[in-house]
């Protein structure tokens, strides 16, 4: 036999009852964004590497370490999307999906790729359902996308987790802020790690959200972008936190919040989950009033994604119920086999979901796989069922059987 080939590292198998917990936390989140006017989108999984390079911006983490970029057949520089926002920009653009007189309010899902170090809710292909609204420059907007993304929480009965929100200023504001964080990371250089200290002249915004606890020691009094907002940025981010409590979203004001990716401006917020450890942002986002422009276009816009791996593992289970069988329909006899698929292909057809046996089993061992599969009802036939247009109907649950006519039990669960 040849040796197993495995897959590669940080690209993950999700086995049956994960894939449903995906499959259940997409599908809600995806009608919890269309309850807001959101409206899906597909989007590629491979853009041109400048898309990426220009908005996310080269000095990032991102751009620098962890695209799978690689060349096509005739030689041209292609990238798999390690996120969604600039697709979804592009697409816009390119596509005239400008709402007249309004806001474009789009969501995607699907996998994305980054060449990050494997651990616990950080993974090479994750999976996001994110959301932009596109054309709406006023802080509203940034109310009630924070907002969703709040009462999302609420609806799938998470509990353990804060938005973060802070403001990251304007080209006006920022280089202010800038170059006294510099001044003072510059001051503080002898006890950051080398990752910081290399991203001091690239990158100095990035030092603050460093996850090293030396780094945060450092940076005990480094200076706050809040104090440094031009009056636009300070009246913006005034009224999304306003509007915040006024519509009663909890959130905490934090100047460490300044997300990986370049094109963000004003407001950005993090979601952070409890119990997470490290990777604990559940969710980020932000505004992106110049993102368009550096793709050859014009739109102010606000968004963020979900991390669907760490979404399911902060959702409490214990009530939802995995995808269980409805019936199973058990044969005692070999003139009942075939019988028995006719029943279980009527039941599929009214909706219900079925499992009989394929493997010509005793009756004992059906019912023992009509137990894994968690269902609570057995329909048996056999010899004398079949003769007499009933079957047996065995309750898993009470552990009572009963003979009922066949015709009769099946039309009172709608199946004629
Ligand atoms: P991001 O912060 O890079 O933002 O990613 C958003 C979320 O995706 C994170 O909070 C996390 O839950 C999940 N995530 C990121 N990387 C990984 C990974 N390697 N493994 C597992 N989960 C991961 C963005 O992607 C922006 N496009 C969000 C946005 C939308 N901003 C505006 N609009």
């Amino acid at each position: 036999m040849s040796k197993l080939i495995r897959g590669i590292r940080g690209f993950r198998d999700i086995p049956p009852d994960e894939a449903f917990r995906h499959r259940h936390a997409e599908d809600r989140t995806r009608d919890h964004f269309t309850r807001f006017g959101y409206r899906e989108v597909r989007l590629p999984l491979v853009e041109a590497t400048q898309l990426f390079s220009r908005s996310i911006g080269e000095a990032t983490d991102i751009v620098e370490k962890e695209m799978y970029t690689f060349a096509d057949r005739n030689g041209v520089s292609l990238t798999l999307r390690p996120e969604g926002t600039a697709s979804a920009v592009r697409a816009y653009l390119e596509g005239g999906w400008k709402v007249q007189g309004g806001i474009t309010k789009i969501f995607y899902t699907g996998p994305m790729f980054r060449y990050e170090r494997p651990q616990k809710g950080r993974y090479r292909q994750f999976y996001q359902i994110g959301l932009e609204a596109l054309g709406g420059p006023g802080p509203l907007v940034d109310v009630e996308v924070i907002d969703l993304l709040h009462l999302l929480f609420v609806e799938l009965g998470i509990e353990d987790v804060k938005i973060h929100i802070n403001s990251l200023g304007c080209p006006v504001c920022r280089p202010g802020f800038r170059m006294d964080l510099v001044r003072f990371i510059r001051d503080v250089a002898g006890s950051l790690c080398s990752n910081c200290v290399g991203r001091i002249e690239t990158n100095p915004m990035r030092v603050l959200d460093c996850k090293v606890a030396g780094c945060q020691d450092a940076l005990e009094g480094a200076p706050v972008i809040l104090e440094y907002l031009c009056t636009e940025c300070h009246d913006h981010f005034s009224r999304v936190t306003g509007g915040l409590e006024d519509l009663h979203v909890p959130h905490e004001i934090d100047p460490r919040i300044v997300r990986g990716l370049d094109y963000y401006n004003r407001t950005a917020f993090e979601a952070i989950g409890g119990g997470l450890g490290a990777q604990n942002a559940v969710a980020a986002g932000g505004r992106y009033d110049g993102l368009a422009r550096e793709i050859g276009g014009e739109a102010p816009g606000i968004g963020f994604a979900i991390g669907l791996e760490r979404l399911a593992l902060v959702m409490d289970w214990s009530k939802i119920a995995l995808n269980v069988v409805d019936f199973y329909v058990a044969a005692a006899t070999d003139n009942a086999r075939i019988p028995a698929m006719q029943i279980a292909d009527s039941l599929r057809r009214k909706g219900y979901s079925v499992e009989t046996d394929l493997e010509d089993r005793s009756l004992k061992a059906q019912l023992r796989s009509a137990n894994r599969t968690g269902t609570s009802r057995v329909l048996i036939i056999g010899d004398d069922e079949l003769k007499e247009g009933t079957m047996q109907l065995k309750d898993f649950s009470t552990g009572v059987q009963e003979t009922v006519d066949r015709r009769a039990f099946l039309e009172s669960i709608g199946v004629k």
